[in-house]
């Protein structure tokens, strides 16, 4: 029930809709009950029902209120003219088009009624949508490598469009239906209190039944969806890593994943099918069931003439009966779709309220330089229980360059992730100028460091916008100055829209080298006095290394850098070589130095001069 709640109270903003919106909902449900209470003098038209002298009683001359009585007396008394002066058919086409205008205010007023629930409901879920966003995109890093990426894209399009379904099936259940059940049933009651009673004890046999249907449906519900997440994070696995599927022939494997998961999928769905549509006719029947023993228990009246009741008001009672069962219905259906919304909303609003786990220190200090070091003291790591990094001890002095090599799974890229706390240590500290960066304001944290990685993480955009990724305002000198430094223009004036050529999803129409030029770019652009590059040149050729290569170099000039390297020839100069292995330095020191021990350096070496 919080959870529900918690999803209305997302509607909040909107609330100046909602007086309009119950105003123009009830009277859309009066109109419609004014519609078939017409049926009655209709029949009695139609029938001869009505003696000269019940008319002249009902069109009496009341005095002006606002109420049924007033206007129902106005209505005979136009009825009687009607007949008096022009005879029975006229009369018909009378009541017929009282029964037309007032058809056509109640569909009015539903229509106008609808589209602002409509529009509450758009505005609601783009609200919703947005939260859950912009606070998942502010968690950790680590979050998302222990949730599914599919998960939590399953969450943000269909659970949300199941909460979409809530928003509206609960502005039903509180009020719409609600509303015309008590309307339809106030009527029901001033026809005869006998019937009625009767029908509500129908009502409450339907509840059960469809209640006890409502929570099996429930527990169905939760394993469709994350089904679906799973289906997804396949889909997202495959379509980004299609090539590798390809080259390995791994259709089959790939094939057959896709087909356990769309089967579980199927079963749940199957299952709850079954339940779901098990509702609609289980009503139904009940329904047409009352309505049979309404004709008899209520003809049976008419027929002893021992109660108020007439053949044509049985009639309209059984029109109005007909027509409750509708919002009786529809109440059922929504606290059933409301479930299915509950049990959307609980996966989405688990990520909204996901803390995230790297957070700013209250009064954290803004750093916008480097004037000594950053240094690594005692620094020990673990994404889980296994240790990964251990008493790492290292001092970057501003300007040096510092390589971290070594067999891969060592831990290199950990050390490196550590810095911009993408993962805070687990124990001993880094300091920036001796300021532990735990104390460092994030954003300013980050706003020092230039990252480039293997993976050039790149956007479906133009070229110019992947460059000034950080900075939107920059000016097309700048841009092109950055692409220049970073070997990047030439191959750039060479597209078809210059720096306005848009690039493919994650930079697909571009080569490896081209898309890693462009990162540099776009580290270039940030102009960032830190810098961390983790093995920017492994994946290229001789040629298209040497350009990389070359804007490596431009990009490191007058910077501090951290570099992570296999190929041990771009790192010779660095001032200061650490070889990593199991998460701690085995040897340091300067290339010649290193060669001087002739230990795991000099064998790494040896291996690639081959
Ligand atoms: N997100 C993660 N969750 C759990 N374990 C991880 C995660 N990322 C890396 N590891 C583990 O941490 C260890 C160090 O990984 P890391 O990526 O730092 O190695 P590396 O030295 O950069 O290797 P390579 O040279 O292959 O890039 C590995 O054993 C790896 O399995
Ligand atoms: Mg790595």
């Amino acid at each position: 029930m919080k959870t529900f709640w918690r999803i209305l109270a997302f509607a909040k903003p909107y609330h100046k809709h909602f007086p309009s919106y119950a105003i123009l909902a009830f009277l859309a449900i009066i109109f419609s009950v004014v519609n078939l209470a017409l049926l009655g003098p209709l029949f009695d038209v139609i029938f001869d029902q009505m003696d000269a002298n019940e008319l002249a009683e009902k069109a009496k001359k009341i005095p002006f209120s606002i109420d049924i009585e007033y206007l129902n007396s106005i209505f005979y008394q136009k009825l009687l003219e009607v007949e008096t002066t022009y005879g029975k058919s006229s009369t018909l086409i009378y009541v017929s088009i009282v029964i037309g205008i007032s058809a056509l205010l109640s569909n009015l007023f539903t229509y106008i009624s609808n589209v602002i629930m409509g529009i509450v409901r758009a505005n609601v879920i783009q609200r919703v949508r947005n939260k859950v966003f912009h606070n998942t995109t502010g968690l950790h890093l680590g979050f998302f490598s222990g949730e599914r990426k599919g998960d939590i894209m399953s969450r943000m399009t269909t659970d949300i469009q199941e909460i979409e379904v809530t928003v509206v099936s609960g502005i039903k259940v509180l009020f719409r239906e609600p509303a015309t059940i008590i309307v339809y049933l106030g009527f029901l009651f001033i026809q005869s209190v006998p019937l009625t009673l009767f029908t509500l004890i129908f009502f409450a046999i339907m509840g059960v039944v469809i209640s006890e249907i409502v929570k099996r449906l429930k527990k169905k519900a939760i394993q469709s969806q994350e089904s679906l997440g799973r289906i997804l994070n396949t889909l997202d696995e495959v379509f980004s890593g299609m090539r590798i599927i390809k080259a390995f022939n791994a259709k089959k494997y790939i094939n057959d994943h896709f087909e356990a998961e769309t089967s579980i999928y199927r079963k749940v769905n199957i299952s709850m099918a079954k339940k779901n549509e098990l509702a609609s006719p289980v009503s139904q029947f009940l329904g047409i069931l009352v309505v049979a023993t309404i004709l008899v228990y209520g003809g049976t009246l008419v027929l002893e003439n021992e109660s108020e009741l007439s053949g044509s008001g049985l009639l309209v009672y059984i029109a109005v009966f007909s027509q409750i069962i509708t919002p009786v219905k529809s109440l059922s259906q929504s606290i059933s779709n409301i479930q299915r919304g509950i049990v959307s909303a609980d996966r989405v609003f688990r990520l909204v309220d996901e803390q995230p786990k790297i957070t700013n220190k209250e009064k954290a200090l803004v750093k916008t330089s480097i004037e000594e070091s950053i240094e690594f003291q005692n620094v020990g790591f673990s994404y889980e229980k296994e240790p990964v990094l251990s008493d790492i001890n290292v001092k970057i002095k501003k300007g040096q360059t510092v390589a971290l090599v070594g067999s891969s799974g060592g831990g290199k890229s950990t050390m490196a992730d550590l810095i911009p706390r993408f993962y805070d240590a687990t124990s001993g500290q880094i300091t920036i100028d001796g300021v532990p960066i735990r104390d460092i304001e994030i954003d300013s944290l980050r706003g020092l460091l230039g990252i480039v990685t293997q993976e050039s993480i790149l956007f479906n955009d133009t070229v110019f916008k992947n460059i000034a990724f950080a900075r939107p305002e920059a000016k097309e000198e700048e841009v092109i100055q950055a692409a220049k430094i970073a070997n990047a223009h030439d191959f750039i004036m060479e597209l078809e829209n210059g720096y306005h050529t848009n690039i493919g999803e994650r930079g697909s129409k571009l080569s490896g080298g081209q898309r890693q030029r462009l990162s540099i770019a776009r580290a270039v652009m940030k102009n960032p006095p830190i810098l961390i590059l983790d093995e920017a040149t492994s994946a290229l050729d001789s040629e298209s290394e040497k350009l990389v290569q070359e804007a490596i170099t431009n990009l490191m000039k007058n910077r501090t850098s951290v570099v992570i390297a296999h190929r041990l020839s771009t790192i010779q100069h660095a001032d200061e070589i650490l070889v990593i292995q199991k998460g701690s330095i085995i040897e340091r020191g300067t290339h010649n130095e290193l060669l001087d021990q002739n230990g795991v350096y000099t064998k790494l070496i040896s291996m690639q001069t081959v």
